[in-house]
């Protein structure tokens, strides 16, 4: 089964939703695949899922009570697929973490999408509706390219 990371800063905005979010499509649709996120920083390790996007997650009914913050370390990108990062300097910094023999594994979500972009950073906006929006569109354009390859 493949490992696919989702990433971010904090690891408690949009990499949760992105992990928890997909690990209800694959369920939904019957695809398989390991399922984390985890954070490029140090600074929300141990953190619950933020408050909006457990508003978020709450609208689904999705379950995120034991989650809590985690960095990203060298061994999980040798363990993982995918790493999967939610905006361009997230992808510059999992490279620093991976290492150049695990940089074909890594992406922006975004990118899976016809307009390749960073996924809107509800941090300083506040603004979780725009971050779910383009989770969506990634995570919808992300399966579809696991399922056409095999991987799921
Ligand atoms: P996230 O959001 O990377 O989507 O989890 C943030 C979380 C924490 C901080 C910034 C963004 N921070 O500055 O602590």
């Amino acid at each position: 089964m493949k490992k696919i990371i989702f990433v971010c800063l904090g690891n408690i905005c949009r990499s949760p939703m992105a992990e928890i979010f997909f690990r209800d499509m694959l369920k939904k649709s019957g695809y398989k695949a390991v399922i984390e996120s985890k954070a490029t920083s140090s600074w929300e390790v141990g953190s619950p899922v933020h408050a909006g996007t457990k508003k978020i997650l709450d609208k689904y009914g999705l379950e995120y009570s034991s989650f809590r913050a985690r960095q990203l370390t060298r061994e999980d990108c040798d363990g993982a697929d995918y790493l999967i990062g939610m905006d361009e300097q997230n992808v510059v910094d999992v490279k620093r973490i991976a290492g150049k023999e695990n940089e074909r594994k890594i992406s922006r979500l975004l990118d899976y999408t016809p307009f390749p972009r960073d996924v809107a950073d509800p941090w300083y906006t506040g603004d979780f509706d725009s971050t779910e929006r383009d989770v969506k569109a990634g995570l919808d354009g992300l399966l579809k390219l696991l399922i056409e390859s095999g991987d799921v």
